[in-house]
């Protein structure tokens, strides 16, 4: 069940900045849209333009970084989105992969019995209150969540697939291929970076929650007895994954999952929660799934799925930590504590304080103006930054006004040629939070840029 988990808990003040308010910046400045859009849009799904596609691979690529890159014991996966149907078996997803749902006979709409609250006039929706005060509504169903397509040309049982829901499984049933040639021995582990989909009943809250969405995943192998010290230390390092790229941490918390609300395969999980607009809600699983996995896939394969310890003469089935982060919402909670408005000079600016590393465009150039060979020489300079990270060249508008743009999109550095420039190489660098303007020698950029990129950074927002 993904269930309960997900479901947004109060925050304690109003949000600093409204869903509509990024989801109006997103459009606004090309990051995302809605899918279809000239047909009226396919509800709840997303595509991400130019700056949507910078920022979600800048995300993939710092987690690439972080568990894999700067690691010993990690190694990476890229498996197939279809699988044979028997992995859903074995995983249970078939049998448990499912939310409850409800339907309303008054409204005719359809409801997540788990999200469903009690009140006076009767049990009434609580995520799309209806037009009507009374609901009635059917009893709970039990609705799988997955995708159902068919492989090859005839639509029958024998050639029915899924879409994946998680990335997970094509981990698990890849096992024994990384054993043989990763020269791994647990603990280590195995990361995946990819589309998933899910028949959400209720998805929602722009792209929090969807129906096709991507996710970046860890499964960890470790011996039974170390999988609770495993458990603690990767939320450890996953709590600082978010905060390192700038997350405040007093918008990140902890929660365990109780009983009720654990998915079919974990024993323990806690979820990494971000203070959304919409309340406090889940950003990062991190399950512990004991051995469940590899333990059914190898009663359905009747493959082998264990570690031989050469050491210890004895072979185990390895325990499972697993790290599990939405790409998709993951940017939003990175949009979401990086969106910024304030006065400056009696006018209002909006902008994304977004981790440098994060944002998708570095640098822009900006020639003052339109003559004196301003332009030819910011060319110049733009092309030297280009070769290293995205940057930009604007000469169109005044200068405020391309300042504000690139504000909004999150630009850390501002570069403005000027008459000095034609006259002593310098130019000014302008920062996108502090709001500082320094002169800087033009041939210098590209070091001093690329060494304020490697450097730490905190939210500006901490004050
Ligand atoms: N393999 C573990 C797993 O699937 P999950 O808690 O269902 O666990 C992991 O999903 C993460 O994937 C969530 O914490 C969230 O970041 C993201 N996620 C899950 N369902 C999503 C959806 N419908 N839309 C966007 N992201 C989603």
């Amino acid at each position: 069940m993904t269930g309960i988990a997900e479901q947004p808990t109060e925050a304690s003040h109003p949000p600093e900045v409204t869903l509509d308010e990024v989801v109006a910046l997103c459009k606004r400045r090309g990051f995302i849209f809605q899918s279809s859009e000239i047909y009226g849009g396919l509800a709840s799904t997303y595509d991400y333009g130019h700056y949507g596609v910078q920022l979600k691979n800048n995300v993939k690529a710092e987690w690439w970084r972080a568990v894999v890159q700067e690691r010993d014991d990690m190694v990476a996966l890229d498996a197939a989105i279809l699988m044979h149907p028997r992995t859903w078996e074995a995983s249970g997803h078939l049998e448990g992969f499912t939310d409850p749902m409800v339907d309303c006979r008054t409204c005719k709409l359809r409801f997540r019995a788990d999200k469903l609250e009690d009140s006076a006039c009767g049990r009434k929706p609580s995520v799309h209150p209806g037009e009507h005060s009374e609901c009635d509504l059917t009893e709970p169903r039990q609705f799988n969540l997955m995708f159902e397509t068919f492989m090859g040309p005839v639509r029958d049982d024998a050639a029915r697939v899924y879409l994946r829901p998680e990335t997970a499984q094509g981990i698990f049933v890849n096992f024994k291929n990384v054993l043989q040639f990763a020269r791994k021995k647990p603990p280590f582990g195995i990361a995946q970076v990819g589309k998933a989909f899910r028949n959400e009943i209720t998805p929602g809250n722009f792209i929090f929650r969807t129906r096709e969405f991507e996710m970046m995943e860890i499964e960890y192998f470790v011996r039974g007895e170390d999988a609770d010290r495993w458990h603690q230390q990767w939320m450890e390092d996953r709590m600082r994954w978010h905060t390192d790229l700038g997350i405040r941490p007093d918008h990140l918390r902890l929660r365990k999952h109780g009983p009720d609300e654990l998915s079919h395969y974990s024993s323990a999980t806690s979820d990494i929660e971000y203070l959304f607009p919409m309340g406090w809600s889940e950003l990062e699983g991190i399950a512990n799934r004991g051995d469940y996995d590899l333990s059914r896939h190898a009663e359905f394969s009747g493959e082998k799925l264990e570690y031989y310890d050469q050491d210890k003469g004895e072979a185990f089935v390895p325990h499972v930590i697993e790290p599990s982060l939405g790409a998709d919402r993951s940017l939003l909670a990175f949009l979401v504590d990086a969106y910024d408005t304030e006065e400056v000079e009696g006018r209002k600016r909006t902008v994304l304080r977004l981790h440098p590393r994060l944002a998708p465009v570095k640098a822009a150039v900006l020639p003052l103006v339109s003559k004196a060979g301003m332009p030819e020489r910011a060319r110049e300079i733009y092309e030297q930054l280009r070769a290293r990270f995205p940057a930009e060249f604007d000469e169109g508008g005044s200068i405020g006004r391309r300042y504000r743009r690139q504000d909004e999109i999150g630009t850390p550095w501002g570069i403005t040629v000027d008459g000095q420039t034609m006259e002593d190489g310098t130019v000014t660098l302008r920062d996108r939070d502090s709001l500082e303007q320094v002169r800087v020698p033009a041939d210098d950029l590209a070091e001093r840029l690329g060494a304020k990129l490697a450097e730490p950074w905190l939210s500006p927002k901490l004050g």
